[in-house]
């Protein structure tokens, strides 16, 4: 991409259309790193001599948003703002996803890697049955639950802590009609995986044992494993099956073979495999996702 010199002092129009041609969005992370590198110089050069041989102070404006708003999609995924994206079913269809600017607190405001592959692989694993009740946990944006409630009438109880449900709400709402194209349903809920309500006093949501329990990347604190494995004994009905999906980070391959051992010795036994997602935590980079479908093979 062709950049004019900043010591030339190019026009707002000029500008214009140089900042109309880079990636913004979802499509981010679409250049290789080389140009990106290029534009990132380039954006902070411009800001940092403030345009000052722009006299319209509307057009000036414009371009200084546009251009922070570019660096600030460009430096990690925690300066990032809010953004929507827009995930692609296997049937075509687009489920569009809020994610609120990040914190260490609110990591549900992001859609992780294994969120996506998890959703595709659920028409592959399971036939639509507008009966099934699924629990899922740590649900975040809601991309897996709505994914699963539009593509396989899944009728699905969302969860995760307070300060998530907000936005996972707005995400089932803006879905909606996706979410009952196939007679799905989607409620959201919280539940604290350390504060679950008590077995004796179950909110109607919690009362009747699910068919299915889905989490994806719920695995990344110690004893995190522990307490789903506590919820999945809780909630999973006889005979139903736990659906599992996170990325193998390097510095977390501790709780997850901690989370599998404790799976076996629960008397859960799995298909499973690996495979290729994409994380976008200051650029886009692959990560190895590995996915288990769990049985029960206990008799409650
Ligand atoms: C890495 S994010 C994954 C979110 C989503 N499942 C995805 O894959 O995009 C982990 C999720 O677990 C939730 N979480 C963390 N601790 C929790 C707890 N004690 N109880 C319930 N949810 C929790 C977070 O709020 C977050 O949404």
């Amino acid at each position: 991409m062709d950049l004019p010199l900043i010591k030339a002092k190019p026009s707002y129009q000029q500008i214009k259309a140089v900042l109309n041609r880079i990636p913004s969005g979802d499509h981010v992370w679409d250049l290789d790193g080389d140009d990106e590198k290029r534009i990132l110089n380039w954006l902070v050069g411009l800001i940092a001599t403030n345009m000052e041989w722009i006299d319209n102070t509307d057009e000036k404006e414009e371009l200084l948003v546009t251009i922070c708003q570019m660096i600030a999609e460009r430096s990690g995924r925690l300066a990032a703002p809010t953004k929507v994206r827009t995930f692609t079913m296997n049937n075509h269809k687009d489920i569009r996803i809020l994610e609120p600017s990040l914190t260490y607190d609110t990591l549900g405001f992001k859609t992780w890697g294994s969120a996506p592959l998890l959703s595709a692989h659920l028409p592959e694993w399971e036939t639509p049955n507008s009966s099934l009740r699924a629990l899922e946990l740590g649900s975040g944006t809601g991309l897996l639950g709505i994914s699963a409630a539009h593509q396989l009438g899944w009728q699905m109880v969302c969860t995760d802590l307070p300060e998530i449900v907000k936005n996972m709400e707005h995400n089932v709402l803006e879905n909606e009609d996706l979410v009952h194209e196939n007679n799905g349903a989607v409620e959201c809920h919280v539940l604290d995986w350390m504060n679950p309500p008590p077995d004796d006093d179950l909110p109607n949501w919690l009362a009747q044992p699910f068919e299915r329990i889905i989490a994806s990347d719920c695995v990344y604190e110690t004893n995190f494993g522990r307490l789903a494995i506590a919820l999945f004994l809780k909630y999973l009905a006889k005979d139903g099956i736990a659906i599992t999906e996170y990325p193998l980070r390097q510095t977390h391959l501790g709780e997850i073979a901690e989370f599998e051992e404790l799976m076996h010795e629960a008397g859960f036994v799995r298909e499973t495999g690996e495979e290729t997602g994409q994380e976008d935590f200051g650029s886009r980079y692959p990560v190895a996702c590995r996915w288990s479908r769990w049985r029960y093979s206990n008799s409650k």
